[in-house]
Formats: structure tokens, C-alpha cells, sequence
């Protein structure tokens, strides 16, 4: 670290930065775990989630878009931001329609770890249950709505690491949707399997066709390890698509 150090604390430990770092960069790099959706390594940060708020000096921060500053005080694993996650994740269970025994994304679903993670049991708010299409037109993708958190990390990793411009957002509130850049579905995109955008996906929504069940139920990746221990752990901060 240079002179241009930035010295703050979370929990009170201290934690240095580098100018530009956001909470959660210097987070990671102090093997601190701040929980996150939205947000993935390589990726434009977007605020979306607010699974990783934290209080910065007493008020509520995404912790992936606010940068580290000198002398702040950051609150991150204090019951009540664990209650704070836990309702943000409860919400999105009952926005959407999550039936994870019969996903094939169960097991290595970020959203799935993030409850695991946060103690949920069933959800306190009443499930909404909408109507939602899927897009099956690809011959080797789909969209399934139905599990979508509208993360936008598909959208951003299509534009800033395929150099494409698959899919994009439409509508508003409870009708906001994550939608092909085509009205004939996504086979009418230039989208393909191996593209950032389809690993980039932290649940079962932008997923391969005929891959059902290749990863053995065991042996996937959050069903040994909760999800944000290999930052814990100090080890290199991860890109959860691997
Ligand atoms: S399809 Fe997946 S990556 Fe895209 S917005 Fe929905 S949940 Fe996020
Ligand atoms: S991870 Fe920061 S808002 Fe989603």
C-alpha cells in the first residue's frame, strides 16, 4: 500500500484501501465477508440487491458501490444487518416462484446459499406467486422468470465481457422483467451457451438446456461450504461462476 492508504474499520478492525476501492473490494482483500447478490468480481457494480448494506458511520451504505474513505466506521456483522439481509433475501424468495428441489441450479444457487447462510426458515412476508413467461426459444438457453432477481449481472456481463447486448430490463415495479434485445425471444439474439452472461447468473434463471443433474446433488458447490467462506478463508476473492 502507498501513501495514499486508506485506513478505515469494519467491526472494528482496521482495513486499508487503495483510493477507488469500494467497501466490499477492501473487504474481500481483509478477508472480511460483506454478503452480496448483485454484485460479481469483474463486473461494473450496480446496487441492485442491497443485500450488502452496511453502516457507514450509522447509515445504510451498498457496501459495492460506496467507496472505502479515510476514518469511517463500518458496521457489517451486527444482528441487525443480519436481520436487515435476511428480510431483503426473505422479499425476493416471495417476489419470485422458487421451487429449489426441483432446480437444477439447487446447490450452486447464490440466492439458495445467501438463505442458508442467514438462518431462513419460511418466509414472513406472503408469497405473490406471479405469472411469469419463459423464454425457451434458444436451442441452448432459456430464461425461467420465474427464479429471476433481476441482478443484472447477465445484462452487464453480456455488454462488458461478451460484447454483446443480449438482454436488457422492461417495465416497472412488480412487471419489471429481464427480456431478450428482440422481441422474437432469445433465439433471435446473438447469444450463446458460453457466454459470460449465462455463467453470470447467480440463480436458476439464465441457464444451459440439457445439463440436468450433471453435478450430482452432494456435490455442488455450496452443498460443503457456505457461500462467502472462500473469502473468509483469505484465499483469492472468488468469481462465484466457478
Ligand atoms: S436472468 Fe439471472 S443474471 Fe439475469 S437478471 Fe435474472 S437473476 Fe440476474
Ligand atoms: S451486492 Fe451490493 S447492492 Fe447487490
Amino acid at each position: 500500500m502507498s501513501d495514499k492508504t486508506i485506513t478505515f474499520t469494519i467491526d472494528e478492525v482496521e482495513v486499508k484501501a487503495r483510493p477507488g476501492q469500494t467497501i466490499m473490494e477492501a473487504a474481500d482483500e481483509a478477508a472480511i465477508y460483506i454478503p452480496r447478490l448483485c454484485s460479481l468480481k469483474g463486473l461494473s457494480p450496480f446496487g441492485a440487491c442491497r443485500v450488502c448494506t452496511v453502516l457507514v458511520n450509522g447509515r445504510p451504505q451498498s457496501s459495492c458501490t460506496q467507496p472505502a474513505a479515510p476514518g469511517i466506521v463500518v458496521e457489517n456483522a451486527s444482528e441487525r444487518l443480519h436481520d436487515i439481509r435476511q428480510d431483503i433475501v426473505e422479499m425476493l424468495f416471495v417476489e419470485g416462484n422458487h421451487f429449489c428441489m426441483f432446480c437444477e441450479k439447487s446447490g450452486n444457487c447464490e440466492l439458495q446459499a445467501m438463505g442458508y447462510r442467514l438462518g431462513m426458515m419460511e418466509p414472513k412476508y406472503p408469497r405473490l406467486w406471479p405469472r411469469r413467461e419463459l423464454d425457451a426459444s434458444h436451442p441452448d438457453i432459456f430464461i425461467d422468470r420465474d427464479r429471476c432477481i433481476l441482478c443484472a449481472r447477465c445484462i452487464r456481463a453480456s455488454r462488458e465481457q461478451d460484447g454483446k447486448h443480449i438482454l436488457g430490463f422492461l417495465g416497472r415495479g412488480p412487471h419489471k422483467r429481464v427480456t431478450p434485445d428482440s422481441s422474437d425471444g432469445l433465439v433471435q439474439t446473438d447469444a450463446a451457451v458460453a457466454d459470460a452472461a449465462v455463467a453470470a447468473c447467480p440463480v436458476g434463471s439464465l441457464m444451459r438446456k440439457r445439463v440436468g443433474f450433471g453435478i450430482p446433488i452432494g456435490q455442488r458447490k455450496y452443498d460443503h461450504r457456505p457461500i462467502g467462506s472462500d473469502i473468509e478463508s483469505g484465499a483469492e476473492v472468488p468469481d462465484e461462476r466457478k
